[in-house]
């Protein structure tokens, strides 16, 4: 067992750190507050191979295993969670088309995402349907070879700016998982609008929107997978997924932990620096070891993806944990840094806030614990 990072992995690492110095920290605080989407940011993540990371290298991608693309999150994510969201909803969305999509499919779509800069959205959760997959209600209508898409899609990373969707819907509401169908959407495509964006609370520069779908005509031709396949698909591309989510956890964590290092070595009380109190340090302390069994978690889930092994409970687990331990590191960092730390002035409350949303989103946490307890059973 090793867990050095041989050396192509580190240039990653250095590449990824570079950019989250130089491009991602300079915007995020600004974005944060404005809400503004930067997309010069995403383009250039992409033109350095740090997005889009799943496409194989046949389809001119950079392929970089799931081991490889953590690496790259963890320090995206140091600089900024709501960015970085935006970077891995790329993966997230062209994942269905990898693992559902058909040879032509493949080459046509992400052939496509390597020649030029595509943002892409992944269209699952609806306003009625977020943890029940299987109850979501867009329908898909038959009509001759094509389909009639009608309903509206909800919490839709990159919503607003996608130029190619992949969406979930079903033949028949009744049939729950077994008459859902997958399909891949370019922007433009009449009837597809997208809708309002939400203003939230944390990773206010990634863009979350409504999309709707007003008879939206799609040919058969651009079905990922069997009619029925659709929600198999979306949870191998969710159980692919979370150890990229893990690893944002990750990055937020550090950052978490870098600034209250910093600031108990700096701010006194009772004559001497914070940090020589034992009371921060244990918070210190816990802040390290939620962030290094995090990160052997994500690498675990992500390592098993890359052999081709079953990887739906520790990707869950990782998920969980990681998200979990972020949302606990970020709260002591406020608390390390007292009324300081409450304030915008400093960038601790922006990390607290994030990291609520991680615990959210892609599976909330109660679901992961759904999966891994299912999994359990089964083994
Ligand atoms: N891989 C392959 N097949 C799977 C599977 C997996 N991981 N999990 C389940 N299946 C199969 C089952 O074996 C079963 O197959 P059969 O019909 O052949 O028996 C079928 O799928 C149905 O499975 P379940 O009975 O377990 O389905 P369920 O309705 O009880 O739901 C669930 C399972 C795990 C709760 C699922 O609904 C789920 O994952 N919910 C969470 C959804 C989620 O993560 N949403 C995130 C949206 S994306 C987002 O947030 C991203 C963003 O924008 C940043």
């Amino acid at each position: 067992m090793d867990f050095e990072l041989d050396d192509s992995l580190l240039n990653l690492q250095d590449t990824a750190r570079r950019f989250a110095n130089e491009e991602i920290l300079p915007v995020a605080a600004e974005c944060d507050v404005s809400g503004e989407f930067p997309i010069p940011v995403l383009e250039k993540a992409w033109e350095l191979g740090l997005s889009h990371t799943g496409i194989p290298e046949e389809l001119g991608g950079v392929g970089l295993s799931v081991v490889a693309a953590c690496v790259g999150v963890e320090e995206l994510s140091r600089g900024c969670s709501g960015i970085t969201t935006s970077i891995i909803s790329n993966d997230l969305a062209l994942n269905p088309i990898l693992l559902g999509g058909s040879d032509d499919q493949r080459r046509e779509w992400l052939g496509q995402c390597s020649d030029s800069f595509k943002l892409m959205a992944f269209c699952l959760s609806e306003p009625g349907a977020g943890s029940d997959v299987a109850g979501l209600q867009l329908l898909a209508e038959k009509d001759g070879d094509d389909y009639i898409l009608n309903g509206t899609k909800a919490w839709i990373t990159n919503g607003g700016y996608a130029d190619i969707y992949t969406v979930f819907a079903t033949l028949d509401r009744s049939s729950r998982h077994k008459g859902m169908c997958a399909f891949v959407i370019p922007k433009g495509t009449p009837g597809l609008t997208p809708g309002r964006k939400e203003d939230k609370m944390g990773q206010r520069a990634s863009n979350t929107t409504l999309v709707h779908f007003d008879n939206v005509r799609v040919p058969a031709t651009q079905r990922l997978g069997e009619e029925g396949e659709g929600f198999k698909i979306a949870m191998a591309t969710l159980d692919r997924a979370r150890p990229q989510v893990a690893a944002l956890a990750v990055g937020i964590a550090r950052r978490a932990l870098e600034e209250s290092l910093a600031y108990a070595a700096d701010r006194k009380a009772f004559g001497q620096p914070i940090g020589e109190f034992q009371a921060v340090q244990f918070m210190l302390a816990d802040m390290a070891k939620g962030i290094e069994a995090s990160r052997l978690l994500t690498m675990q889930s992500a390592w098993l993806l890359d052999e081709g092994r079953r990887a739906a409970k520790q990707s869950a687990m990782a998920k969980c944990f990681a998200t979990d331990a972020a949302m606990e590191a970020t709260t002591d960092a406020v608390q390390i840094f007292g009324g300081n730390g409450y304030t915008r002035e400093y960038p601790v409350e922006k990390l607290m806030r994030d990291a609520k949303l991680m615990q959210i989103y892609e599976g909330t946490n109660q679901i992961q614990r759904v999966v891994i307890a299912r999994e359990l059973s089964k083994e």
